[in-house]
């Protein structure tokens, strides 16, 4: 089928829920991509900062392809091996001593929401229910993780919302000091905001502060590493920058490598589910945890975090350049491979259909910033060719008048 013929097809029978680009890409390898007409892509978007090893790498297919031809699926009414071996691997390399394994970064955090509730309620009484998150954070689109979600514009048209949530500005302890009382079970922050339409560090002194207030007060600290875990941002784990380490964090996007995966892990004290508690029927499947624990594998054996925090520093000093040759560049900012692009204008999408038009797949995170989240195996050569494309697109969007 043609991208056009797709379109069609897609437009009369999928529920209307995206603004899709009118592409359909039907191959990959390393970070290219090929359309359904034959057209060639750089891919500066990797499914949603999904596809930390690009496509088709050789160490996915190959162990993808095996455990699928042994086995794929059996339930949680049985043992699986390469769940208990991916649970021991992220405990391993975090903090944690327990993972659960789910299918999306929404399901890990409606998960990381039970398990406060219920250390809450075990640890001081059933009105130990508040969980605390920031405004602008993202934290998944079911009902419970975008009343966590700190923008209201995902919980228009869905109230009621479940109750026991309130919301305090990110990178300020202040409010939060406020905040957190006796009936406060977690604080769930990003360790860097991303969905709130910015690349938002969390500032280590705040982190810090926000684990000691946490620590003192019996709330758990959890952190959603959604979007920020499984290496994104040069290390394993967005905590680690600033070593404020939590007590819970999600994992999803990154960690399967492509393949649906989504985690929990938590500290021994806060694991506190019990049989029957909390299920998932394709949780930690062979295929899913398969691909995780390649994944995990290939960054560590290709030296995948330093990778991407030098391809990272590269395409920020590549910004700041461009910053000087063109007005419309505000900053760049972000860790690792998880970057933005500020401009001082609403042209943010307007610049990524530019430069799609050349050829570079990037996504506008906002109206004002365009989103840089390449494959984490991406190579410097790419990186110089993706900032070329975006100097380009810039003169154009210059040309238009900005
Ligand atoms: C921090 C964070 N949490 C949760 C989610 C939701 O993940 P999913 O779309 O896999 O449900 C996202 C998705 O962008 C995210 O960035």
């Amino acid at each position: 089928m043609t991208n056009s013929e797709i379109a069609e097809l897609t437009e009369k029978h999928v529920m209307n829920t995206y603004t899709r680009a009118p592409v359909a890409f039907v191959r990959g390898k390393g970070c290219r991509l090929w359309d359904a007409d034959g057209r060639e892509y750089l891919d500066f978007v990797a499914g949603i900062a999904v596809n930390a090893l690009g496509y088709a790498h050789p160490s996915i297919v190959k162990a993808v392809a095996d455990q699928v031809a042994a086995i794929t699926h059996t339930s949680n009414l049985y043992l699986i091996e390469p769940q208990a071996r991916l649970a021991q691997r992220l405990c391993e390399l975090s903090f944690g001593d327990r993972a659960f394994f789910c299918n999306s970064g929404a399901e890990a955090v409606e998960g990381a929401i039970k398990l406060a509730r219920k250390y809450g309620h075990t640890k001081r009484g059933e009105q130990c229910d508040k969980i605390i998150t920031a405004h602008e954070s993202f934290h998944g689109r079911t009902l419970t993780t975008i009343t966590a979600t700190g923008q209201p514009k995902y919980q228009k048209h869905f109230q009621p919302l479940a109750p026991g949530f309130e919301y305090v500005p990110f990178n300020d302890l202040g409010p939060l000091e406020k905040a957190v009382d006796d009936n406060t079970c977690a604080v769930l922050l990003e360790p860097i905001q991303v969905e709130g339409g910015a690349v938002r560090v969390g500032d280590d002194e705040y982190l810090q502060g926000v684990r000691e207030l946490c620590t003192a007060r019996g709330a758990l600290l959890m952190y959603d590493e959604v979007q920020t875990g499984a290496g994104r941002t040069g290390k394993w784990f967005g905590y680690e920058h600033s070593g404020a380490v939590p007590d819970v964090m999600t994992l999803a996007k990154g960690l399967g490598g492509g393949v649906p995966i989504g985690a929990l892990v938590a500290s021994e004290d806060a694991a506190v589910f019990e049989p029957g508690e909390h299920a998932s029927t394709f949780g930690g499947n062979h295929l899913a945890c398969t691909a995780a624990l390649a994944t995990l594998d290939t960054i560590a054996d290709e030296g995948l975090l330093e990778n991407a925090r030098e391809r990272g520093q590269q395409l920020l000093d590549g910004i700041r350049d461009l910053h000087s040759k063109h007005a419309a560049i505000a900053e760049g900012r972000g860790k690792g491979l998880l970057l933005a692009m500020e401009l001082k204008t609403e042209r943010a999408r307007r610049l990524a259909e530019l430069c799609f038009e050349k050829g570079l797949v990037l996504n506008a995170l906002s109206d004002t910033a365009l989103r840089i989240v390449p494959p984490l195996i991406v190579s410097a050569e790419e990186c110089e060719e993706a900032l070329g494309i975006i100097d380009a697109g810039l003169q154009d969007l210059a040309a238009e008048g900005e």
